[in-house]
């Protein structure tokens, strides 16, 4: 198994977190992307995996969506999933569309995976319109670093339930096994670093969403820990605005 080749998660991504079965993506991710990109005609989904958010703007923003993927079997599936998007195979730092030519990029759940955060950014800012919209989904950076999780301290008495934080601070890179037999790896970075890299490449933060955790999800938790879950958030959002500053032309399409 290699954790850093996407194609091997491809069948536990889409069994445990597509095709409606995640109440995280239907209750929360998927409105929120629709919400935010209300408007805009033309949309890059960086990173689509198999699709899913690409397939709900197309269907209710009503705008033509592109997504990009380098992970083979992801783009597969997403053909076969059809549903009005068109995908290309590439990744992050080096998109092949043309300057200015999108009103949003959408980023979900991806850039907590790859290397060249800053790269990526630029990117982004290259291929939207002045004024355009960009949508950066993460796992929480704060509250979801390495080794966070939800303990119940039965050594004290009454039992005490809290969330334990992992080291923010420090960058890392770790590699998760996020099911039996399934390793994922994950570029940990502050919060400040993807806010101070956005502001370089030119994406001006104008809305965060640090919404609780949806009713589908904390149903899954225990009555002992939902309290706690509740108040813990696992996503975050920054919605940011593409400045009217030039970018570099790289003329791909
Ligand atoms: C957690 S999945 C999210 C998929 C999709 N955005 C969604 O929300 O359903 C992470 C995705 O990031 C993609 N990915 C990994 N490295 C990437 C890179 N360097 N550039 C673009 N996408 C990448 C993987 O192939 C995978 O589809």
């Amino acid at each position: 198994m290699n954790e850093l080749d996407w194609d091997d998660h491809a069948d536990w991504w889409q069994r445990e977190f597509t095709d409606g079965v995640d109440p995280e993506y239907v209750e929360q991710i998927i409105p929120l992307a629709v919400h935010h990109l209300a408007g805009a005609e033309r949309v890059l989904d960086v990173g689509t995996g198999e699709g899913q958010i690409a397939r709900a703007v197309c269907r209710e923003v009503g705008a033509e969506v592109v997504g990009v993927d380098p992970t083979a079997s992801l783009l597969d599936l997403a053909h076969q999933r059809a549903g009005g998007p068109r995908y290309l195979r590439a990744e992050s730092d080096g998109l092949p569309l043309a300057n200015a030519s999108v009103d949003a990029v959408v980023v979900c759940l991806v850039f907590e995976h790859v290397d060249n955060l800053s790269e990526s950014l630029s990117e982004v800012a290259r291929v939207l319109r002045p004024g355009g919209r960009f949508l950066l989904f993460l796992n929480h950076p704060l509250l979801q670093t390495p080794g966070s999780a939800l303990i119940v301290d039965h050594m004290v008495d009454p039992a005490e339930t809290y969330w334990r934080l992992g080291p923010y601070l420090p960058g890392a890179e770790t590699v998760e096994e996020v099911q039996k037999d399934v390793f994922v790896r994950f570029v940990h970075r502050p919060l400040s670093a993807y806010l101070n890299e956005m502001t370089r490449a030119g994406l001006r933060l104008v809305h965060m969403d640090e919404p609780a955790p949806p009713p589908g999800f904390l149903a899954r938790s225990g009555v002992a820990e939902r309290a706690v879950a509740a108040a813990t958030p696992r996503l975050l959002l920054l919605v940011a605005e593409r400045s009217s500053s030039g970018v570099e032309d790289r003329g791909t399409e």
